[in-house]
């Protein structure tokens, strides 16, 4: 298994699998009871350059939950806030702590930390990528639906760092996945054309957020500005009307079709209260599950 956690698409089927089945099988453990200790004596470094409430404390309880400890710097509190060169953090960091866990903008930031670093790097999100959140959010599709390739996904509103590891995701695990994204908020095409060149069911681009609901069994939306982007708010509103995540849209999906978000939502924006607060939404399993899957995703990388 790779060193490092950048993007899913260094990883083969059978390791992502693994990441969540030793989630699942640690979540199962502590449910009744079991106390996990095999990151006693480890520490991990968590660099955040962008705010975080369940990443960062689902990171953390897993690795005291495991027996480990965390240090966390918030970005302003690092010299990389001054300058420092990636390269020097890098190695100074692999002195002190056994991983580095870092949330930032670019998926060059992370790329360049993991060249430097003899210790393993997992992006926490990047403007990029959220690997992590679509591995928990994986287990919680499993857990709900059953096995992930006999499903069709859908992906509703932009085009940002979560689309672009789904998509990643529906090529390694091989399920169909379609997205209904508005014209100039498309995923990354490059991560696009590559996945659908090795995926083995469809991966759709579509503008029509019915169309992209109407075969689906798990619809997901994230907030139309992400973190960096927030003063194209108003002009986001606008464009995404459309694709809110409501009542009226899922109508056109199959009747037993659940719903998920990442967190942190935007009522009354790409999601409404009622879908929020409704019993085919599993936003909070999945905010649970990051926990788990933070276990799995330390045990692999750091035990
Ligand atoms: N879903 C997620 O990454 O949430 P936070 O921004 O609170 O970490
Ligand atoms: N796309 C969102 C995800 C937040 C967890 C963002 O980057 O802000």
């Amino acid at each position: 298994m790779a060193t490092h956690l950048l993007s899913l698409w260094n990883f083969t089927k059978e390791e992502l699998a693994s990441y969540i089945e030793n989630a699942l099988r640690l979540k199962r453990e502590s449910k009744e009871g079991i106390r996990h200790q095999q990151l006693s004596g480890k520490t991990i470094g968590m660099v955040f350059e962008k705010p975080s409430t369940r990443t960062r404390v689902s990171f953390e309880a897993a690795m005291y939950g495991m027996g480990g400890q965390v240090v966390y710097l918030s970005g302003r509190d690092t010299q990389l806030a001054r300058n420092e060169p990636l390269k020097d953090m890098a190695r100074v960091m692999a002195r002190y702590v056994d991983g580095l866990v870092i949330r930032t903008f670019g998926q060059e930031i992370v790329d360049e930390l993991a060249e430097y670093s003899s210790i393993p790097v997992i992006n926490a999100l990047t403007d990029q990528h959220h690997p992590c959140q679509i591995l928990s959010d994986i287990m919680t599709v499993i857990e709900e639906k059953g096995p992930i390739e006999d499903l069709h996904i859908a992906w509703i509103g932009d085009g940002n760092n979560m689309a672009n590891s789904w998509i990643q995701a529906a090529c390694r695990f091989g399920f169909a996945l379609t997205l209904a994204c508005p014209e100039g908020y498309r995923p990354n095409p490059d991560i696009l054309s590559a996945a659908q060149a090795e995926a083995h069911k469809p991966i759709t681009l579509l503008t029509d957020p019915v169309k992209a609901v109407q075969h689906a069994d798990v619809i997901n939306t994230d907030v139309w500005a992400s973190m960096g982007q927030e003063e194209e708010q108003d002009d986001r509103v606008e464009v995404f009307q459309p694709y809110q995540v409501n009542h009226t849209l899922l109508e056109f999906a199959k009747p037993d079709a659940i719903v998920l978000h990442c967190l942190p939502a935007h009522r009354g924006e790409e999601i409404t209260d009622e879908v929020l607060e409704g019993d085919r939404c599993v936003a909070w399993v999945q905010a649970e599950n990051k926990m788990h899957i933070h276990k799995s995703i330390l045990l692999a990388h750091l035990a």
